[in-house]
């Protein structure tokens, strides 16, 4: 199959992880006999200082024309100062509305080469780490009216029975092909938009009998993702709370280095990305962890071009590579003689494929 690629390489470690997802990619493109097309595509920091705009309508034409975008990530403390309409994180921020892209699929999986990377007990380890995050990924606090007058800041939340609902049948989809366990989180003892979001999740529920819905607040929520992760099968929850939940829940798996994501709208032109940001601090050093990028790269195959067998070789060499006992920084535990750095983390996995 010929596909074509929209390929962000974005700021800080961006261009490095990309480049070895890549590397995976092509060795893919070459044992299964497909043709992966990469369109560059600027975006973030490096567009701002290119055309002072973190996504310019151009560049944003040239991923809705692909069949799907593998990004690396964006941002920097170079462009801190910008204003908010303008930073880079902005550009992401349009490229998901820009595609449609509302739901994103964070998954939290203990890999079990990794387990002593995990900051939690060893009881609490080995009873399982496996649940996948479904975040709202473009409505909410994140896209409602941003303003500072006068020395007060307004950041508005605003969501839809329509915008929920769309969300929750992700969430109950996704649960029905796992362990039919769906936990909406959320903040309805507080929030309007939550008491909201859990009505609706509700009425969905007599749509999806098989699945078992509970509710959950969002600071218990963070709470019991530390202290009992394997109670979680599928978790769907708002813009915010997702994004603040993923990153914890990355953390007891050992790193957020690990973890790639999917969003994806209503077609099959998926948004596939690290869950990480651009570790500016580690630009350029040749210590960044491509395995996020290179998983995000397995996940387009599977959820965008339907190509399964392609994604479990990517995963398979993922776990190779771990086997072998070659880790990033990030990941290293005790012995340091198999510590490897990003480009050859990337020439390792390709070479398991
Ligand atoms: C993420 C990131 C982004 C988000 C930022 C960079 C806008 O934190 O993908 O989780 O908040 O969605
Ligand atoms: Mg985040």
């Amino acid at each position: 199959m010929v596909k074509n690629i929209a390929v962000i390489r974005g700021d800080g470690i961006g261009p490095e992880i990309i480049k070895e997802a890549l590397k995976v990619l092509d060795r893919v493109a070459e044992i299964f006999e497909h043709k992966f097309n990469y369109i560059d595509v600027d975006m973030g920091g490096c567009a701002i200082d290119k055309y002072g705009d973190p996504l310019p309508q151009a560049e944003l034409d040239k991923c809705l024309a692909s069949d799907s975008v593998l990004l690396g990530a964006v941002g920097g403390n170079k462009w801190n100062d910008v204003p908010g309409h303008m930073r880079p994180e902005k550009g992401l921020l349009r490229l998901r509305a820009g595609m449609g892209v509302y739901s994103n699929n964070r998954p939290a999986k203990i890999w079990p080469q990794l387990a002593d990377a995990s900051p939690l007990k060893k009881e609490i380890v080995d009873k399982g780490i496996d649940f996948i995050i479904v975040r709202e990924l473009i409505g909410g606090i994140y896209f409602g009216e941003h303003k500072t007058v006068d020395g007060t800041a307004t950041d508005v939340l605003v969501y839809s029975e329509a915008e929920i609902e769309r969300i929750g049948r992700i969430g109950f989809e996704t649960a029905q092909k796992r362990n039919k366990k769906l936990c909406s989180v959320e903040k309805s003892n507080v929030l309007d938009s939550s008491r909201l979001w859990k009505n609706v999740m509700h009425r969905l529920a007599s749509e999806y009998p098989d699945v078992e819905l509970t509710d959950m607040l969002v600071d218990n929520c963070a709470m019991q993702i530390v202290k009992n992760p394997s109670q979680f099968d599928v978790i769907v929850t708002e813009n915010m709370f997702g994004d603040i939940l993923s990153d914890e829940a990355s953390q007891i798996t050992g790193s957020i280095g690990m973890i790639p994501s999917s969003s994806l709208g209503a077609t099959s032109c998926g948004l596939y990305e690290p869950i990480h940001g651009s570790a500016p601090d580690i630009a350029g050093l040749d210590v960044a962890n491509p395995i996020g990028t290179i998983l995000a790269a397995a996940m387009m195959l599977r959820y965008s071009f339907d190509m399964p067998t392609e994604a479990d070789a990517i995963e398979n060499a993922v776990s190779a590579f771990l086997d072998s006992g070659y880790r990033t920084a990030d990941i290293l535990s005790g012995d340091s003689t198999k510590k490897v750095g990003c480009s050859r983390c990337g020439d390792i996995i390709a070479s398991f494929i």
